[in-house]
């Protein structure tokens, strides 16, 4: 076990309360981390408390407004919790929809939140790490950072937070903090199971195009995390794991015809 978990330093899930965030900090959890799991409402964190579990500190948190990720910072440190990671996993989906008729401002929510609202914690909590003796980011972005999909908003900012994840392994290297990006595919949350049921994602097309002829499940992001904060991932920075079930490997080959049997 390190020596921050073992001194009960905290790692910061933004995004807690959804179902890759949620997942990521219960794995923690297990690993015997603390875990600060933040999310817009305290309710919807109500969950992930098991009573007589110390480990979890809860508290809302919008990441899209600085402000807000400042006073978190501070009630932390007024608490003396010290930082030892930050998973970005908050995020907004979107459903298709054309560019031409692509609202502005729904656009620009989007960015907020995915892009901006990951510079905002990075800023705030980095230096916080630093001071710990060092730590880990994980940027939740997703299979659109690396091979954008029709979603006009979405897409453009998890390129964005691809690109952010390079950026800031470069600056932060020498503060030890190593900073890394796993990239989604279609991962069975309970908001893509209701996008699957209302038919808005088709489930047969997905399974066909990824090469081990499945979806991803919750967990098994989790784990990749769980290695990404652990010192097994002690020389990894800078780096974007796929978590895609093949999606990024075969999703073109259809164009082959039937090279995959299905
Ligand atoms: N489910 C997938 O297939 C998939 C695939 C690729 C990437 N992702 C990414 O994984 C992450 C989690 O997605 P999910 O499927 O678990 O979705 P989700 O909707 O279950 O979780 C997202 C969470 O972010 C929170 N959130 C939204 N706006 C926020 C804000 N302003 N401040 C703080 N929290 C906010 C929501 O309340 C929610 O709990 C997202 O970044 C998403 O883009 C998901």
């Amino acid at each position: 076990m390190s020596r921050q978990r073992r001194a009960g330093a905290a790692i910061i899930v933004t995004g807690a309360a959804g179902g890759i965030g949620g997942g990521i900090t219960r794995r923690l959890m297990a690993d015997g981390w603390r875990v600060v799991a933040t999310d817009l409402s305290a309710d919807s964190l109500a969950a992930l408390r098991r009573d007589g579990d110390d480990r979890l500190v809860t508290t809302t948190l919008d990441v899209a407004r600085a402000d807000d990720v400042g006073n978190v910072a501070a009630k932390l440190a007024g608490d003396g919790i010290a930082v030892a990671g930050l998973v970005n996993a908050a995020g907004l989906l979107q459903d298709v929809a054309s560019f031409m008729a692509m609202d502005e401002m729904a656009q620009r929510r989007i960015w907020d939140v995915n892009y901006f609202g990951a510079v905002a914690c990075t800023r705030v909590f980095a230096p916080m790490m630093s001071a710990a003796g060092g730590g880990a980011i994980v940027n939740i972005t997703s299979i659109n950072a690396l091979r954008p999909l029709p979603l006009h908003a979405y897409a453009p900012t998890k390129v964005a937070l691809g690109a952010l994840t390079t950026l800031t392994a470069g600056e932060l290297g020498r503060a030890g903090i190593r900073v890394n990006a796993i990239a989604p595919g279609f991962t069975l949350t309970p908001i893509l199971r209701d996008k699957i049921a209302s038919g808005k994602r088709d489930i047969g097309a997905i399974e066909k195009a990824t090469a081990m002829g499945r979806l991803v499940e919750i967990d098994e992001i989790a784990s990749v995390a769980s290695f990404l904060m652990s010192d097994d991932a002690s020389a990894v920075t800078g780096a974007s794991i796929p978590v895609d079930a093949g999606w990024l490997t075969t999703s073109h080959w259809m164009n082959f015809g039937d090279l995959l049997g299905v």
